[in-house]
């Protein structure tokens, strides 16, 4: 699990040079592929799950989350979500970024962050004795407090070995309820963030959410190991201080 998920860190960190005005998502789903598949010697999970047809997710402003490659070109001032889960010797590692387009927004800027911060309020929760619902309780309360809202239809989930498992790690709760934390468990957490109101709807694709409001999304997902006496963050990207 280690190291399938560095391999998931290390896409991100190799992609995100590329995430400029111009570019389009097929691009971008292209040059993790081939990264994947032609110099890490790993599975890019996506492609084919369930019908899924790409290898990566890529999710532009108002899109929450399963954003569908093509031939979308990115502009300056859209912010973008790209998603990558990698199978190494069997295990999975999934992670997602924001990523500003050229030049970032107010309201940007204003998703993105909240939308991290969020995820490392969960993340601090992440430790044996404490429950799921801990660790959803600090994401929706930190958020709400900000004015933003917490998409409630998807949620993290235990990983390893099979790509979603048990248990769903959802990103609201109240504190002290759930399954309790132990030691060895991998599961991820990846809060979705409007800025507007929570309401989601699916485009006729089957895989695409959006915001019903059309206000913009963001998302940042990490995938965590629960320890003796707190967690490990498996997909830290090279300037997250690994
Ligand atoms: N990577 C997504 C997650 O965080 C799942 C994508 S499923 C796909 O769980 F089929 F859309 F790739
Ligand atoms: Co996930
Ligand atoms: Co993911």
């Amino acid at each position: 699990m280690r190291l399938a998920g560095r391999l998931t860190a290390d896409v991100l960190d190799m992609i995100g040079p590329h995430v400029q005005p111009g570019v389009s998502t097929d691009e971008l789903d292209r040059i993790c592929h081939d990264f994947i598949v032609n110099v890490q010697h790993a599975v890019p999970a996506p492609l084919n799950y369930r019908g899924f047809p790409k290898s990566i997710c890529t999710s532009v402003n108002h899109v929450v989350c399963h954003g569908i490659p093509g031939d979308r070109i990115l502009k300056n001032g859209d912010i973008v979500n790209v998603d990558i889960t990698v199978i190494k010797d069997g295990f999975h590692g999934d992670s997602s970024r924001m990523f500003f387009v050229g030049k970032s927004t107010v309201q940007g800027e204003r998703v993105v962050n909240t939308s991290r911060e969020g995820l490392w309020k969960g993340i601090a929760q992440a430790r044996p004795g404490n429950r799921l619902g801990d660790i959803g309780h600090a994401i929706q309360t930190f958020v709400e407090a900000q004015g933003l809202s917490v998409v409630r239809e998807y949620c993290g989930h235990g990983i390893g070995r099979v790509f979603h498992e048990d248990p769903q790690v959802l990103h609201y709760g109240e504190p002290h309820t759930g399954p309790e934390l132990r030691p060895g468990q991998t599961f991820t957490i990846e809060p979705m963030v409007n800025i507007g109101k929570r309401h989601v709807r699916l485009l006729a694709d089957g895989w695409t959410v959006v915001t019903r409001d059309h206000s913009l999304s963001a998302q940042w997902e990490h995938t965590i190991l629960i320890t003796d006496n707190g967690c490990e963050v498996l997909t830290l990207g090279a300037d997250e201080q690994r």
